[in-house]
């Protein structure tokens, strides 16, 4: 399935108000890691309340030890700083790294706002070598923007 076909089902997830929030946010994680074939874990992390860190929210795919990350740290870390997205490539080439499965070849993050403040991000992983192209990226921001509404 496409972006653009993937777009309104995205909607109807997030306007379902007949599940809780973190449902909704789960069925999202279900959704693209079913229908785009380079998402192969898709989970959020949110800030923890004033705290300079992020703590895992929902989330599809192998567990992950990583469910506390201080600002600063890994590529989650760096993107809770600096309120851009980051597409990595090739997760070797990283210094600021922290890995949670030998499988994961690429990652891209992209920040979620509420009232101009970066209060999370979208986390997924690829076992495919630099998967992720502009699409993606604005797939993902329009993902985020949708999701801003129901925080
Ligand atoms: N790789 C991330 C950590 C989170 S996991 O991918 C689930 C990072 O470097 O911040």
């Amino acid at each position: 399935m496409n972006f653009e076909q993937l777009k309104p089902q995205v909607e109807t997830i997030v306007l379902n108000t007949g599940k809780t929030v973190k449902e909704r946010l789960l069925s999202l994680c279900e959704l693209l890691e079913k229908h785009v074939n380079h998402y192969n874990w898709v989970g959020f992390y949110f800030r923890n309340g004033i705290k300079e860190e992020l703590v895992l929210g929902p989330y599809v795919g192998e567990p992950t030890d990583h469910t506390v990350i201080p600002f600063g740290k890994g590529i989650c870390g760096q993107v809770a700083i600096s309120n851009q997205n980051f597409v990595v490539p090739d997760v070797s080439a990283q210094d600021n790294y922290i890995a949670c499965s030998i499988t994961v070849k690429a990652e891209i993050v992209v920040p979620i706002f509420v009232d101009g403040k970066n209060i999370g991000q979208i986390d997924i992983d690829s076992n495919t070598p630099d998967p992720f192209t502009d699409a993606d990226e604005r797939f993902l921001e329009f993902v985020c923007a949708k999701v801003t509404k129901i925080l």
